[in-house]
């Protein structure tokens, strides 16, 4: 297959790249820097700046995680309208070109989160419930899966994937986590009872490539372990396999402070499912954490 990536060079994106590319597959990845592209994604994957260098070159799949970093600072209008633009408008802009193309993918698959739902609380949320509450990220993601709905109307399959916290010990959130937990001044965030969806990099790439490959699917799909736990059994999770103290709380009103609506990101939470990937037949290799983690981190 000839894939298209935007995010290639992200971590979900890279991880992806060296998966396609083991199994023999084209790779053309969309991104601000093309000249790193073959250093990160692998040589061999094309980096190209502008999607018109593709020209009418036949495609057979598409997939959209580009996006700034959505927990990496506080909200502040001017990262709202990067976070914004960065997934909304060049999804536009994806689609747009898609359409004006002769011939079409059979599928895009295109990147969302599991903050669609907003914080479910107690909830468990699986893909037919609605969203709950109506916070930033979920109008983020909303519009993001909405933007790439538009491309249905080109007869192209369209795949939203509402993924959790993706864990994997070469970045993202757990790796951020590592120092703070291995100096012992880990713990659970407020009061540590929101529901934390979360995922193993592994299971990512290979849910992708099932949903890429499956004629059927189409549609949001929850990418989350079946076993999501509360922030503050994962806090626990995460000092049993690092060997250290995770009792230090974050309280709630110092994360507000400091983060402004950014800290709901934290505080809150989704007991989210993933109903129709199990329903689709895919085989989840991490399902519990503890089993995620001691794979992650192996100790030495
Ligand atoms: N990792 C998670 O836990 C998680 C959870 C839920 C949802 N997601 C979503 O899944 C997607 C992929 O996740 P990831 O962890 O692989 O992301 P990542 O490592 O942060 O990479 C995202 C990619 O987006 C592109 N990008 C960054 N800033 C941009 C900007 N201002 N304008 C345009 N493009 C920009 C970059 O590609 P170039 O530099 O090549 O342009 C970057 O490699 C993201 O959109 C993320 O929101 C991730």
């Amino acid at each position: 297959m000839h894939i298209l990536l935007t995010g290639g060079t992200g971590l979900i994106g890279r991880a992806l790249c060296r998966h396609w590319l083991q199994q023999g597959h084209q790779l053309t990845v969309w991104s601000r820097t093309p000249e790193r592209v073959a250093a990160l994604c692998g040589e061999g994957v094309r980096g190209i700046a502008q999607l018109e260098e593709l020209a009418e070159t036949p495609l057979d799949a598409v997939v959209n995680l580009a996006g700034a970093p959505i927990a990496d600072r506080p909200w502040t209008r001017a990262r709202r309208q990067l976070l914004w633009a960065s997934r909304i408008q060049l999804t536009e802009t994806l689609v747009a070109w898609l359409a004006s193309r002769s011939s079409k993918p059979a599928v895009l698959l295109s990147g969302s989160a599991v903050g669609w739902y907003g914080d479910g609380g107690e909830r468990p949320l699986d893909e037919d419930d609605a969203p709950v509450t109506d916070d930033f990220a979920a109008q983020l993601c909303a519009a993001w899966e909405e933007t790439a709905l538009r491309a249905e109307a080109e007869g192209i399959r369209v795949v939203l994937l509402r993924t959790g916290l993706v864990l994997s010990a070469e970045g993202g959130f757990l790796k951020r986590l590592l120092l703070p937990f291995r100096l012992g001044l880990g713990g659970p965030l407020g009061d540590g009872r929101q529901w934390m969806p979360w995922i193993h990099l592994a299971d990512q790439i290979a849910l992708i490539d099932f949903l890429v490959q499956q004629p059927e699917a189409r549609g949001p799909y929850n990418a989350c372990a079946p076993q999501p736990v509360r922030n503050r059994d994962f806090a626990k999770a995460l000092g049993r396999a690092l060997k250290r103290p995770a009792v230090l709380p974050a309280p709630a009103f110092l994360l507000r402070a400091g983060l402004g609506e950014l800290a709901v990101l934290l505080l809150g939470g989704q007991q989210a499912l993933p109903t129709r990937l199990q329903a689709a037949g895919f085989r989840f290799r991490f399902s519990e954490l503890e089993a995620a983690l001691a794979d992650l981190l192996p100790s030495r």
